[in-house]
């Protein structure tokens, strides 16, 4: 039965060959030889954009999974000096318009990109999602954000420890006076729950993006548009407090000591934020991993975030 000529299979191979050949240079060309989403990267406190020890790793480690793809580690400042104080001392409204203006420069982002923010640089990525859609963010990672801030400063990452002693002193002194909200970066996250009031009128960035004095319909709009927002809470986290915070959950208030998650929280049972939305589309993610504060492998990162990625 099988009495094709030799020649006319080989005809037909080589016709598939050269079908599929041309298929995926087309494809390629389409898209420029990059193929993943580009990567916007944010650091922590204490941290800059270019530590090889820290963003300059996780920049590689994401190199090395998706080939070809394009990092940009954000440096707020005009160098690695100016950016590491930014993450104590810098008005954090005009660093999240600093990104804004960085991510819209770039041409290689203008089709988009994905956003991983570590520690406070998730919710001050989660700011420029809510108040910069263009270029539009896809997916936003949360590395130990705190998106509840924060009402502690237990221990400070690195080598920054007298810095920390000097800012819970300020902090303690009036974290919701005009001066100390315009200048330390914590302040402008330092959430209260014994002082409610104080803190949804007087915080500048927290209590902005989270809705508490009015509802932004812009901020729920462009939130509501990301694909995904993965948020990663460590665990045995000794930095932030309350940890729940980086799962969006806080402190109830008027006390300092019970907890309750998002879906227990008014933001959320009024949607204030749309995450409701979101979380009933599938659309947040809650990972927990057994660390403390930023203390992953890199196979709990290939395997865990990655994915996200490609
Ligand atoms: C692809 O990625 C490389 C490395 O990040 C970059 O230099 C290049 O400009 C990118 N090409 C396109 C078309 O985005
Ligand atoms: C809502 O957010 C947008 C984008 O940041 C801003 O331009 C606008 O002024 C905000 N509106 C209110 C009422 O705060």
């Amino acid at each position: 039965m099988c009495n094709w000529p030799n020649v006319t299979l080989f005809r037909l191979n080589m016709a598939l060959l050269l079908l599929f050949g041309s298929l995926l240079l087309l494809s390629r060309a389409a898209q420029g030889s990059n193929t993943s989403i580009p990567l916007v990267i944010w650091h922590g406190m204490g941290d800059n954009c270019c530590n090889p020890m820290s963003m300059g790793g996780i920049k590689k480690m994401v190199e090395a999974e998706l080939p070809g793809i394009y990092v940009l580690s954000l440096m707020i400042g005009k160098n690695i000096a100016e950016d590491t104080e930014s993450g104590f001392f810098r008005d954090v409204n005009d660093q999240v318009a600093f990104a804004c203006d960085i991510i819209a420069k770039d041409p290689k982002l203008k089709a988009g990109y994905n956003a991983m923010g570590f520690s406070q640089g998730a919710q001050f990525l989660r700011a420029v999602a809510q108040r910069c859609p263009n270029p539009p963010m896809k997916t936003l990672i949360s590395v130990g954000g705190q998106h509840q801030g924060v009402y502690g400063l237990p221990r400070c990452p690195g080598e920054s420890s007298h810095i920390c002693d000097w800012i819970r002193k300020a902090l303690n002194s009036g974290a919701y006076t005009d001066a100390v909200q315009k200048h330390l970066v914590q302040a402008q996250y330092w959430h209260d729950p014994l002082n409610d009031d104080l803190y949804k009128q007087h915080s500048l960035f927290l209590a902005d993006i989270n809705q508490e004095r009015v509802v932004n319909e812009t901020y729920k709009k462009n939130l509501m548009t990301l694909e995904k927002f993965v948020m990663v809470k460590f665990l045995k986290d000794t930095v932030v407090d309350p940890v729940i915070s980086e799962w969006f959950g806080f402190f109830k208030t008027g006390q300092a000591k019970e907890t309750e998650t998002l879906q227990q929280s008014a933001l959320y049972t009024e949607d204030r934020l749309g995450l409701a939305q979101m979380d009933k589309a599938g659309k947040l993610v809650f990972l927990g991993t057994d660390g403390d504060h930023l203390q992953f492998t890199q196979e709990w990162f290939n395997a865990k975030l990655i994915p996200f990625l490609r």
